[in-house]
Parts: structure tokens; sequence; C-alpha cells
């Protein structure tokens, strides 16, 4: 098998274990990663349960439809991390439960979204953006990406879910679950008062397992 053939395998495995553990329901959520020659990307309405290898939507490097089914709806949003942050080999849009909650909460900081409660999301994760919400499907989604200049590998879209970048798709997968479990123990620990990782924890960790 070739190298996209074997992505796309990939992609279905993954896909499958987030949508059996909940991670994605019904026909929720979006998953993109990069090839040689393009992009492929979940068809729009597919659940990330039951994908097609042979349907996966293949797009070329200006975006233009290659093969497969109708692309996501989501694809601007997808794009445009592509285009500001040169590392991203795949991201992730889930509608995943804690994380949701936690974008649909009005009091919190826009700019370092998920405190660093734990290492790992520190490691896999990093600071985490909300971004303002526009409808899914709609096109500013991506302006509102490329304003931020690649500086931030996961955001939150407002009262709608997370989106997470890695450098291939495990890592972006295995980041996409780090952030829910996190907002799971956020929306746990909320009225607690809370020990986060200092200053210091964090450099070391950036140190020490390099920050993405
Ligand atoms: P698509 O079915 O078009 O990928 O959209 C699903 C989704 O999660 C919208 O935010």
């Amino acid at each position: 098998m070739n190298m996209e053939g074997a992505l796309r395998e990939q992609m279905v495995q993954l896909s499958k274990s987030l949508f059996d553990r909940g991670f994605s329901v019904g026909s929720a959520g979006n998953i993109s990663a990069a090839v040689e020659d393009g992009l492929l990307i979940t068809p729009t309405n597919s659940c990330l349960g039951f994908l097609d290898p042979a349907r996966i939507t293949k797009l070329d490097g200006n975006g233009n439809h290659v093969s497969g089914d109708k692309p996501s709806k989501e694809i601007f949003l997808h794009r445009a991390f592509y285009e500001t942050r040169p590392q991203t080999g795949a991201v992730v849009h889930l509608h995943s439960t804690f994380a949701t909650a936690l974008s649909c909460l009005s009091d919190t900081d826009a700019d370092d979204f998920i405190p660093p409660l734990t290492p790992y999301v520190v490691m896999r994760v990093g600071p985490v953006k909300l971004v303002p919400y526009v409808r899914p499907g709609d096109e500013r989604a991506g302006d509102l990406i490329r304003e931020l200049e690649g500086r931030y590998a996961a955001v939150l879209l407002a009262n709608h879910g997370p989106v997470v970048t890695g450098r291939d798709l495990a890592s972006a997968v295995y980041a996409a679950e780090e952030l829910e479990e996190t907002a799971k123990l956020l929306v746990l620990l909320r009225n607690s008062p809370k020990r986060m990782l200092t200053a210091e924890n964090v450099d070391e960790l950036r140190a020490v397992f390099g920050a993405y």
C-alpha cells in the first residue's frame, strides 16, 4: 500500500476509535491530513465511526476537489491551519462534550482558555484560544484562524467545539483527546480552588519535551 493509502486507513481507524469512545457522535466532527499533493478530509455529513477509505475527499494544493465525496463544510477552517502553521500535518475538529461545554461559558480567559492543569495538556496541546462564534461552515472561520497567525495549535470555537492540530494524524487525534480530558477535569473542578502548574513547571516541560 502506498503512503496515501496507509494514511486513509489510519484516518478510518482513528476516526472509528474516537467515535467508539464517544469523542464524536452522529455526523459531528471532521478530520483532515496533509498528503504530498494536497489534503485528505472527511466528507460532509459522514459519521466518524463508519468512514470508507475510498470515499474520503481529496483536494489538491489549491483546494480543488480531486476525488471522493463532497468535503466537510469546515474545509475553510482546516485549510487556514495548514496555511498559517506549516508544521501542521493533520487537523481534528470535534464536538466533544466537555470542551464544548467550556466553549459555552462566558466568564473565561479567551486568550488562555485551557489553563496548565496537568503536564500532558501543556506537552500535547499548548495554549488554547477561544475563537468567536460563526455558524458551522461559515468561511469566516478561516479568517478568524488566519488572524491568529499560527500562534495556536489548538482553538475552541465558541459554542461549538475544539479544533486541534498536530504534526501528523495520530498526534492531532491524541492532542484532541488530551484537550477533551483536560476540559473534563476543569468542569469537575470548576468550583474548587485549583493548584495550576507554575510558569517554571511549564518552561521545564517545554524545554524537556519541546513545544509544538
Ligand atoms: P461536516 O459534516 O460538514 O464535516 O460538518 C460537521 C461538523 O462538525 C460541523 O462543525
